[in-house]
C-alpha cells in the first residue's frame, strides 16, 4: 500500500468526469487500498479516485474510525435521496477551506465493492453528506461550487 498525492485546488483534473470501472481486478483493489490509506493519513471522511489523479468512479468513505470499517463503492449510482441538511463541509483537495452546504439528509447508493460484489449503502446524516460529496467528485463537481453565501472560512493550521 502507498500514500498517494492528493490533487488540490487549481488542478484541472478535479473538474473532469470519472469513467466507470469495467473490471474490478487487483489493480483496482490496490488503488482502493491506497485511497483508504491516503484518506486515513490525512484524517479524511472520504476520498474519490480523481483526488489521487485517477479518473475512475471509485469512492471510499470512513465516517467513524473507531466503530466502523471504511466503505468502498465502485461505480456508485444514487437510487434514492430524501430531504436536505445544511452542514459544515471540507475536502482534502481544499485543505484550508470550510463552508456550509446543503446535502440530502438520506441517500441510497448502489454499486460494487472491491471484490466486485453488489452493495447497497443507505446513508443518513454524515454518511449521506459524504456519499453526496464523493459522488459529486466523480462528476467533476467540488463543494466550493455549492457553498452557501457568506459561510466560507479559511483555516490555516500553521497559525
Ligand atoms: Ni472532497
Amino acid at each position: 500500500m502507498a500514500i498517494r498525492t492528493i490533487r488540490e485546488e487549481g488542478d484541472e483534473i478535479l473538474k473532469k468526469i470519472s469513467k466507470p470501472v469495467e473490471k474490478v481486478d487487483d489493480k483496482i483493489r490496490t488503488l482502493v487500498q491506497d485511497m483508504i490509506e491516503t484518506m486515513h493519513k490525512f484524517n479524511g471522511v472520504g476520498l474519490a479516485a480523481v483526488q489521487v489523479g485517477v479518473l475512475k468512479r471509485i469512492l471510499v468513505i470512513h465516517t467513524d474510525y473507531e466503530k466502523e470499517d471504511p466503505i468502498v463503492v465502485i461505480n456508485p449510482e444514487i437510487i434514492k435521496q430524501n430531504g436536505a441538511q445544511t452542514v459544515e463541509e471540507g475536502c482534502l483537495s481544499f485543505p484550508n477551506k470550510f463552508a456550509k452546504v446543503v446535502r440530502p439528509e438520506e441517500i441510497i447508493v448502489e454499486g460494487l465493492n472491491e471484490n466486485g460484489e453488489s452493495v447497497k449503502i443507505k446513508g443518513k446524516g454524515l454518511l449521506a453528506q459524504a456519499l453526496s460529496h464523493e459522488i459529486d467528485h466523480l462528476n467533476g463537481e467540488v463543494f466550493v461550487d455549492k457553498i452557501l453565501p457568506g459561510t466560507l472560512e479559511y483555516i490555516n493550521p500553521e497559525e
